[in-house]
C-alpha cells in the first residue's frame, strides 16, 4: 500500500527497540492513583487506548522516583507496596499488546512538588526541595538539596528504572524540562548553587548527567532511554536555545533519545502547551536546531495535529519523532488513520484545554471532543444494539451530530432533523476565528461521520410535534441546542448577535464594542483585536470569562491584555450611533464608544416542551437541556445513543 504519509509511517530502530513509525504518545497524567501510589485500572485503561490508537510509543507519565522529597504527582513505583509492580506491570502489558513500546516517564518535580495535592491547606505547611533555598510563588519555602540527598536521588532514579524494566516497561523518558528537579539545576534562573552542581553549564548539567548514568547501569546498554528537556526556558533569568544545543550535546552520551519540548510549566504554561492562540508546532524549531548538533535521535512536541505537517517535521529533517499530547487524546486514532491514508477522518484537538482543567477542578479527566477520555476502563467499543430502532435526533450541533453518529453505529436507522440549511450548531460562528477554526472543523468532521455511518440527515426541517407523531420514532434525541440572549435594550436591534458574526462580518467597523465580556464575547473581542480593530469590552460583573476553564482563561486574558480595552461593573442601558450608553456602580451613565456594537450576553435553552411525548425514548442533551460546553453535549448524545 502506498502510503500517504511515508516518513511518518517509516519505523525508527533505537539500539534494539524498533517504534512501528515515528508517532509517540507524549505523556499525560492518569488520574486513577491509588493512596498507596499504584497505578489504578482507569489510568492503565487510558493509556491502552492510544497504544489501541497506533502509537509507536506511549509513555506513562510523572512516576515520582523519590517520594520523601517529591509529592507531586502521586504515582511511584515501590517493591515494598503490596501491587505496585503488579499495576506497573499491567500497565505496560496493556500498552504492549497492542504493539506500542510502553515507556515510563521517571520524575522529580523539585520545588514544584505538592501543586497537585487535594488538600491544597496541606501544600503550605510543606517546604519542598530543589537546587537552591528561596520561596516559591506561593508562599511555599523551598530548601537547597544537600549533596547526601542528590546522592539518593540519583540512586533513586536507578533503582526505580530497574523496577520499570522488570514491569516490562522498554523504554523510559527522564523529566529534564517543564521547571521540574532536573530542569531546575539546569536552569540559571532556579540554580544559584555554588557547588560542583551550580555555576558553569557543566555543574548545572552533572545532576542530570548523573541520573542518565545511574538508569543507564540500571537497565542496561541497550535499553532506550529518552532525556525530556525544554529547549529554550522563554523566560528572561532562563536558559535560551543556544544554551538549549549545549545541554543536549552535554547529555547525548548519556541517552537514545533527546526529546525537545519547551518552557517552564508555572511561567510558560501557553508555550509548554501551545494554546489556540499560537501556532501549531511553534516549538519545531528548537528541536530542528538541537538536531543539527547531535547525531541522537531528535523529537519534538507542541501543538501539533495536522499529518500533513507532522510528515513535513520528519521528511524535512527537522525531527526524527512527533510526541502528541492532546492530539491524541482528542483522536488516540490518529496514528492508525494516518497509517490507513484517512487523515480527513481525524478528530483534530482545540486546545481548549478542558483535558487539563478537568484535573484541576475534580481530578478527572475530560476531552471535549472524545467522550471515552478519562472513562476509557468503562468500554471504549461502540456495541450493536440487539433491536434495531427508528431513531430521530432533533437538532445537528455538536451533540446532535455525534448522538446520531453513535446510534448509526449501533445499527439503528437514524434521520437527524436541522432546522437551519447547515449542520453545526454553534460550531458554525467559529468559522470567523481562525484560532477557533478546529472547533468549526470539528462540525464538519462529526458530519462526514454521520454521512459514512449511513445517518440521513434532513436539513430546513424543525422537529415538531406533529413530524413526530407522522414518523413514530422509537426513540428521539432532543438536542436542539441554545438561543443567544438579547435584552431589549433601545437600539439593540443596531447589534450584530455574536453567533451570526460569521455572516456579518462586514458590518463590523474599525471602532467596535462589544457587550458582554463571558467567554464568546472575550474571544470575538480577542479576534477583532487580532485584525487591528479598536475593541472597547464591556462587561456587567468584575470578571471577564468567568465559563472559561481554569487553564484557557488566564491565556485568554493575556490575548484580551493585548488586544481590548476592558470596561467591567458596566451595565449597557442603550445603543446608539455612537456607541454603548452604560451605568457604571454608581449610577453615573458613561459611553462607550463605538461605530458597531456586537452583542454577546449569553444563551438560553432552547424550548422542546411539544416533544416530551415524541417517542416512546425520548432524551435531552446538551444545551436544550442546560446550557453548558460542548463537552458536555457531546459527551451526553455519545450515551443517549449508548442508551437507546
Ligand atoms: C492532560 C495533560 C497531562 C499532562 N501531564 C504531563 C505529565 O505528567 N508529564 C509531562 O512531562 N508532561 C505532561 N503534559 C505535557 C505533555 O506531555 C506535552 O508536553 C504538552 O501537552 C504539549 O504537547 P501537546 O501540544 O501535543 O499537547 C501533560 C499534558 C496534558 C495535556
Amino acid at each position: 500500500m502506498e502510503k500517504q504519509f511515508p516518513h511518518l509511517c517509516t519505523p525508527l530502530t533505537v539500539g534494539r527497540t524498533t517504534f512501528r513509525n515515528r508517532i509517540f504518545s507524549a505523556p499525560m497524567g492518569g488520574t486513577d492513583i491509588a493512596n498507596d501510589g499504584c497505578i489504578g485500572d482507569k489510568s492503565k485503561s487510558f493509556y491502552e487506548l492510544r497504544a489501541k490508537g497506533g502509537a509507536a510509543a506511549v509513555t506513562v507519565s510523572e512516576c515520582m522516583v523519590h517520594p520523601a522529597t517529591d509529592g507531586s504527582h502521586a504515582y511511584h513505583l515501590d517493591e515494598s507496596i503490596l501491587n505496585s509492580l503488579a499495576q506497573a506491570t499491567y500497565c505496560a502489558d496493556a500498552i504492549r499488546r497492542h504493539g506500542a513500546i510502553p515507556s515510563l516517564e521517571l520524575s522529580h518535580s523539585g520545588m514544584f512538588a505538592g501543586t497537585y495535592m487535594t488538600d491544597k491547606s496541606k501544600q503550605k505547611s510543606l517546604h519542598q526541595w530543589s537546587a537552591s533555598d528561596g520561596v516559591r510563588a506561593d508562599g511555599v519555602e523551598v530548601r537547597a538539596l544537600t549533596k547526601e540527598m542528590i546522592k539518593e536521588i540519583v540512586a533513586s532514579y536507578g533503582h526505580v528504572a530497574g523496577l520499570a524494566k522488570r514491569a516490562g516497561f522498554e523504554m523510559l523518558m527522564i523529566h529534564g524540562g517543564h521547571g521540574w528537579l532536573i530542569n531546575q539545576f539546569l536552569s540559571p534562573m532556579f540554580n544559584h548553587r555554588t557547588d560542583e552542581y551550580g555555576g558553569s553549564l557543566e555543574n548545572r548539567c552533572r545532576l542530570a548527567v548523573e541520573v542518565l548514568k545511574s538508569v543507564r547501569e540500571a537497565v542496561g546498554p541497550f535499553f532506550p532511554i529518552e532525556f525530556r528537556m525544554s529547549g529554550d526556558e522563554f523566560v528572561e533569568e532562563g536558559y535560551h536555545l543556544d544554551e538549549g544545543v549545549r545541554i543536549a550535546q552535554m547529555i547525548e552520551p548519556y541517552c537514545d533519545i533527546i526529546h525537545v519540548s519547551a518552557g517552564t510549566y508555572q511561567k510558560t504554561f501557553g508555550i509548554t502547551h501551545p494554546s489556540m492562540f499560537t501556532d501549531h508546532g511553534r516549538n519545531v524549531y528548537l528541536a530542528a536546531e538541537i538536531r543539527k548538533h547531535v547525531s541522537k535521535p531528535v523529537a519534538t512536541i507542541g501543538g501539533l495535529n495536522d499529518p500533513a505537517q507532522l510528515e513535513e517535521i520528519i521528511s524535512s529533517g527537522k525531527a526524527d519523532i512527533v510526541y502528541m499530547g492532546r492530539a491524541l487524546l482528542a483522536d488516540p486514532f490518529l496514528p492508525r488513520k494516518v497509517e490507513e491514508n484517512r487523515p480527513e477522518d481525524i478528530v483534530k484537538c482545540l486546545r481548549c484545554f478542558t483535558c487539563m482543567a478537568e484535573r484541576a477542578s475534580t481530578s478527572t479527566r475530560r476531552c471535549t471532543v472524545n467522550p471515552l477520555i478519562g472513562r476509557e476502563f468503562e468500554g471504549d467499543e461502540v456495541t450493536p444494539a440487539p433491536v434495531k430502532k427508528k431513531v430521530m435526533v432533533a437538532g445537528g450541533g455538536p451533540g446532535g451530530l455525534f448522538a446520531a453518529y453513535t446510534a448509526a453505529r449501533r445499527g439503528h436507522a437514524v434521520t437527524l432533523y436541522e432546522k437551519e440549511q447547515e449542520t453545526g450548531g454553534i460550531l458554525k460562528s467559529e468559522q470567523a476565528l481562525p484560532f477557533k477554526h478546529e472547533m468549526y472543523e470539528l462540525s464538519l468532521t462529526y458530519r462526514r461521520f454521520c454521512d459514512q455511518a449511513g445517518v440521513r440527515i434532513v436539513t430546513g426541517t424543525e422537529v415538531t410535534k406533529e413530524l413526530c407523531e407522522q414518523e413514530k420514532p422509537d426513540a428521539l434525541i432532543i438536542a436542539v441546542g441554545s438561543k443567544p440572549i438579547v435584552p431589549p435594550l433601545p437600539g439593540i436591534e443596531r447589534c450584530v448577535i455574536v453567533n451570526n458574526y460569521y455572516k456579518e462580518a462586514d458590518k463590523v467597523t474599525e471602532d467596535v464594542v462589544v457587550l458582554g465580556g463571558g467567554l464568546a464575547g472575550c474571544e470575538c473581542a480577542i479576534h477583532l483585536g487580532m485584525e487591528g480593530k479598536h475593541v472597547h469590552l464591556v462587561e456587567m460583573r468584575d470578571m471577564l470569562a468567568p465559563d472559561a476553564n481554569v487553564r484557557h482563561r488566564p491565556l485568554l486574558l493575556k490575548e484580551i491584555d493585548r488586544y481590548v480595552t476592558v470596561h467591567t461593573g458596566l451595565k449597557g442601558l442603550r445603543i446608539t450611533e455612537e456607541g454603548v450608553y452604560c451605568e457604571d456602580k454608581e449610577g453615573k451613565e458613561v459611553l462607550v464608544p463605538g461605530t458597531s456594537v456586537i452583542c454577546a450576553l449569553g444563551q438560553r435553552s432552547n424550548d422542546f416542551s411539544a416533544l416530551y411525548a415524541g417517542a416512546p425514548f425520548v432524551r435531552v442533551i446538551g444545551d436544550a437541556a442546560k446550557v453548558s460546553t460542548i463537552t458536555n453535549a457531546v459527551y451526553q448524545g455519545y450515551h443517549a445513543a449508548l442508551d437507546i
